[in-house]
C-alpha cells in the first residue's frame, strides 16, 4: 500500500528517452493489482506494467513473467533467428509452407511484444543467402507471404510509428516484393518507435564483404587509421546498435552465417520450441533470462 502510494505522488523516468513519463496508480483493474504490487516500488516498472495491460492476462503466465521484468533494462536490439517452421509443419502432416504461413503469425506477435516491452530494435532472418537452394515453390511461397505481410501490416507499422529497415542484398530479391519492401522503407523512414530489420536474402560474410568493397572504394579510408566503429558504418546494420540478445528457437545451436559481426557480445537464448509456436511468454522468458546474465565485455566485472 506504502509502495502504491509513493508512486502514486512520483513521475518516472524513461531510461531510455530520458523523459519523465506520469505513474497513475492502478487501481480496477484486476491484472494492474498484482503487476503494480510487483513493480519492486520502481515507478517506471509500474507504469510500464501498466501499459500492458490488456495485452497480458491477469493470472497467466505471460504476467508472472512480466511482474520479474526490469524495465529499466530490456535489450536494445533483440534480434531472431527463426527457426523449424519446416519441422512444425511436418510434425502436423502439413506442407512446409504451412510451417511458413503460421510462423507469420509468430512474427506478427514478436513485433508487438518487442514494441510494447520497449525493444528499440527486432531484426528478423527471414531469408538467407543460403535458403535459395531449396524447392522452387517453398522459395516463391516465402516471398509471397512477405509481400502479403508487408501489404497487410504496413497501416499497422505507420500507425504505431514503427520503422521498417532491409538488412541483406536487394539484388535477387523478386521485384514485386523489392517494391513493396522499398515503398514500406520511405513511409516509415522517419518513425522513431520500434526498428524491424528483416533480413533478407542475407549472409553475414556477405554483408562483411560488402562492407570491405563498400570501405575501398571510399576514397577516404585510411588502413592505418580504420577501426572497428568506423568499419561497422560499412556494414548493412550502419547506425544500429549491435543486438544485445539473439534468440534462436528450434533447439539448434548455430549463428547461420548471421550478424556475424554485429552478434560478438550477444546474449545468445534457444529455445527447443519452434518458430510458428513461439509466443509472448517465451519472449518474456528471453528477456527474463537475458537479465539474469552478467555483461562483461571481457572485462572481469560488467562495466558501470
Ligand atoms: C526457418 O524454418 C524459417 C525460414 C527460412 C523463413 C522464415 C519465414 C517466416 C517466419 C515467414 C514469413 C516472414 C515474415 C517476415 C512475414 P525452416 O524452414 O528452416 O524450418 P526447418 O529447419 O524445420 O526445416
Amino acid at each position: 500500500m506504502e509502495r502504491r502510494q509513493r508512486a502514486k505522488r512520483s513521475l518516472g523516468t524513461n531510461p531510455v528517452t530520458g523523459t519523465a513519463v506520469p505513474v497513475t496508480p492502478a487501481r480496477s483493474a484486476s491484472i494492474s493489482e498484482p503487476l503494480f504490487d510487483n513493480s519492486r516500488g520502481n515507478p517506471y516498472n509500474a507504469h510500464m506494467l501498466k501499459s500492458l495491460e490488456g495485452f497480458i492476462k491477469p493470472g497467466s503466465e505471460e504476467e508472472r513473467l512480466a511482474n520479474k521484468l526490469d524495465f529499466s533494462r530490456i535489450p536494445r536490439h533483440v534480434a531472431v533467428i527463426m527457426d523449424g517452421n519446416g519441422r512444425w509443419a511436418k510434425k502436423r502432416n502439413l506442407p512446409r509452407i504451412e510451417g511458413h504461413r503460421a510462423g507469420a503469425k509468430s512474427v506478427q506477435e514478436v513485433i508487438e511484444t518487442g514494441a510494447r516491452l520497449g525493444v528499440k530494435v527486432l531484426t528478423l532472418y527471414a531469408f538467407s543467402k543460403e535458403n535459395w537452394k531449396r524447392p522452387k515453390r517453398e522459395i516463391s511461397t516465402l516471398w509471397r507471404l512477405l509481400e502479403d505481410f508487408l501489404k497487410k501490416e504496413n497501416k499497422v507499422l505507420i500507425k504505431n510509428k514503427f520503422r521498417l529497415r532491409v538488412i541483406g542484398q536487394k539484388e535477387g530479391i523478386p521485384s514485386s516484393v523489392l517494391r513493396e519492401l522499398e515503398r514500406v522503407e520511405e513511409l516509415t523512414k522517419n518513425n522513431d518507435k520500434l526498428q524491424i530489420c528483416l533480413a533478407l536474402n542475407y549472409g553475414g560474410r556477405t554483408e562483411i564483404v560488402d562492407a570491405v568493397k563498400k570501405a575501398m572504394k571510399d576514397g577516404d579510408v585510411n588502413p592505418e587509421t580504420l577501426g572497428e566503429e568506423a568499419f561497422s558504418r560499412y556494414l548493412y546494420t550502419a547506425g544500429l546498435p549491435d543486438p544485445d540478445l539473439l534468440i534462436r528457437t528450434s533447439g539448434e545451436f548455430r549463428v547461420s552465417n548471421f550478424l556475424l559481426w554485429q552478434i560478438a557480445y550477444a546474449e545468445i537464448w534457444i529455445t527447443p520450441d519452434y518458430w510458428p509456436d513461439f509466443r509472448r511468454k517465451h519472449f518474456l522468458q528471453a528477456l527474463l533470462d537475458y537479465q539474469q546474465r552478467e555483461r562483461r565485455y571481457g572485462d572481469i566485472l560488467p562495466p558501470k
